[in-house]
C-alpha cells in the first residue's frame, strides 16, 4: 500500500497537502477545521508585529470566469491578517494543543528591521509554531513599507532577512516564500539557501487587473469607484506555478519546495510534485471547494501512486524535471529521430521512396 506519510526538513507530515496562508488560515477556529477535514498542515494567515497598519477594503475579491462560467481565476487585494500579534500567539497555542500531530506553519512578515523580523519569528516558535514561512511575496500589501514582494524582488534583502530569521531559529525550519512578480524566480531562491532557507515556497499570487465593467468601465474589484492591481491565483495560474517550481527545482536541489498556485485536485498537486515540491499547497481551493477537497486530493494522489507502483511520495517526486530542455535541443532531438528514420527505411530497397528520398540518400552517404 503507498504512503502520502512525508518528512520534510525534519517535519513528519501525515499527507502533503498544506492549507495556504491566506482566508482558510485566518484564526483558530479555522485552522482547526481545516486540520479536522485532514489537511497535513496548514500555514498561518500572514502576520506582523502589532503596530503594523492593516486597513482591508471591501470588495476585495473578483473571479474569473470560463465562457461555461466555471471558476478559473481569482484576484485579491487582501492584506495580511488585521488581528494584534498577540491574538495569534494564542491562535498558535490553541491549535496546536487542539492537534498536536498536523505541521502548523507560521506565516511573518516585516519592514527591514533585524529587531522586529527576530521578535516576530522567536515569538511564533515560543508559541507553538513548527515551522515559519517568511512572506517575501504579497505583491500588493505595504510595497511603501517595502515589504512583501518589494523584499521579495530583492535577492540581498531576501538573503539578509532569511539570516536575521534563521540566527533565531535553533535549528527548527525556515521556508522563504517566493513572489513570481520577478523575471527570475532562481534569483531570490538563491538568496534564501544563501541565508540559510531550509525551502522555498513557490509561489504567491500574480500581479494583475481580473476584468473590466463593461458597463461602469471601472476595473474589478471596484472600491469606492477605484481599484489597484492584485493578486491572481486558482486554476489559471497552475501552468505557471509549475514552471516556476521545476525552475527552482532543476537548478537549486538543496532546498525543500512547497509547491502553490492553481491546486483544486490530486491531478493539480501531483503535476507540483513531479516537478520537485515536497509539499503542495492550496488556498484559493478550500476557498471556493471548501476543505473536503483535501479528500480528492488524498484518494487521486493514492490511485495515481498504485496505479504506477509508487510507495512514497520519494519515487515521483520531481520525476517529470529531466524531460525539460532547451528549445534549441528539442529541434536536435527531431532532427537525429528524423535521420534514424531515413537511415531505417534507405537499409532495405523495398522500404526506397516511403521518407523523403533527399534524406535516405544522405543516410547512406558516408561524408554527408
Ligand atoms: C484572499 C487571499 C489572501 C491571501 N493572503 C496571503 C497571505 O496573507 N500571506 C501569504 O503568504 N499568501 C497569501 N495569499 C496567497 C496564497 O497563499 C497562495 O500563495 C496563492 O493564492 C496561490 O495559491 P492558490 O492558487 O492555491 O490560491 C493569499 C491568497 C488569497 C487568494
Amino acid at each position: 500500500m503507498p504512503t502520502l506519510e512525508t518528512t520534510v526538513n525534519g517535519l513528519k507530515f501525515p499527507n502533503p497537502f498544506v492549507i495556504g496562508s491566506g482566508p482558510p488560515s485566518t484564526n483558530a477556529t479555522i485552522m482547526n477545521k481545516a486540520f479536522a477535514a485532514g489537511w497535513g498542515g496548514v500555514v498561518a494567515k500572514t502576520t506582523a508585529l502589532s503596530d503594523t497598519p492593516v486597513v482591508n477594503v471591501q470588495p476585495r475579491y473578483g473571479k474569473l470566469r470560463s465562457p461555461k462560467k466555471d471558476n478559473v481565476g481569482f484576484q485579491n487585494i487582501e492584506l495580511i491578517s488585521d488581528l494584534p500579534f498577540e491574538d495569534w500567539e494564542d491562535y498558535f497555542k490553541k491549535v496546536k494543543d487542539t492537534h498536536p500531530d498536523r505541521i502548523l506553519i507560521g506565516s511573518i512578515m516585516e519592514s527591514f528591521d533585524k529587531g522586529r523580523w527576530q521578535e516576530v519569528a522567536s515569538r511564533s516558535f515560543d508559541a507553538g509554531c513548527d515551522a515559519l514561512e517568511l512572506n517575501f511575496s504579497c505583491p500588493h500589501g505595504h510595497p511603501e513599507r517595502g515589504m512583501g514582494a518589494a523584499m521579495g524582488q530583492d535577492p540581498e534583502r531576501v538573503e539578509t532577512v532569511t539570516r536575521w530569521v534563521t540566527e533565531v531559529a535553533n535549528g527548527r525550519p525556515i521556508w522563504s516564500k517566493m513572489t513570481p512578480n520577478i523575471t527570475d524566480i532562481t534569483a531570490p531562491s538563491r538568496a534564501a539557501l544563501a541565508g540559510g532557507a531550509d525551502g522555498v515556497s513557490a509561489i504567491n499570487t500574480i500581479l494583475a487587473c481580473i476584468g473590466i465593467n463593461l458597463k461602469t468601465l471601472k476595473p474589478q474589484p471596484t472600491v469606492e469607484g477605484h481599484s489597484t492591481y492584485g493578486g491572481y491565483s486558482y486554476y489559471a495560474v497552475k501552468p505557471i506555478a509549475l514552471r516556476m517550481v521545476a525552475e527552482i527545482a532543476r537548478s537549486l536541489p538543496e532546498l525543500t519546495i512547497s509547491g502553490i498556485g492553481g491546486v483544486t485536485c490530486a491531478k493539480d498537486a501531483i503535476e507540483h510534485m513531479l516537478v520537485g515540491a515536497h509539499t503542495v499547497q492550496s488556498c484559493t481551493g478550500p476557498m471556493l471547494q471548501g476543505f473536503g477537497m483535501v479528500e480528492e486530493l488524498i484518494e487521486g494522489t493514492l490511485a495515481f501512486m498504485e496505479q504506477h507502483g509508487f510507495e512514497t511520495l520519494d519515487d515521483f517526486r520531481g520525476a517529470s524535471l529531466p524531460f525539460f530542455t532547451t528549445h534549441h535541443h528539442l529541434v536536435e532531438l527531431q532532427a537525429e529521430k528524423k535521420r534514424l528514420r531515413a537511415e531505417k527505411l534507405a537499409q532495405k530497397d523495398t522500404e526506397w521512396g516511403k521518407g523523403d528520398v533527399r534524406d535516405e540518400t544522405a543516410a547512406l552517404t558516408s561524408n554527408e
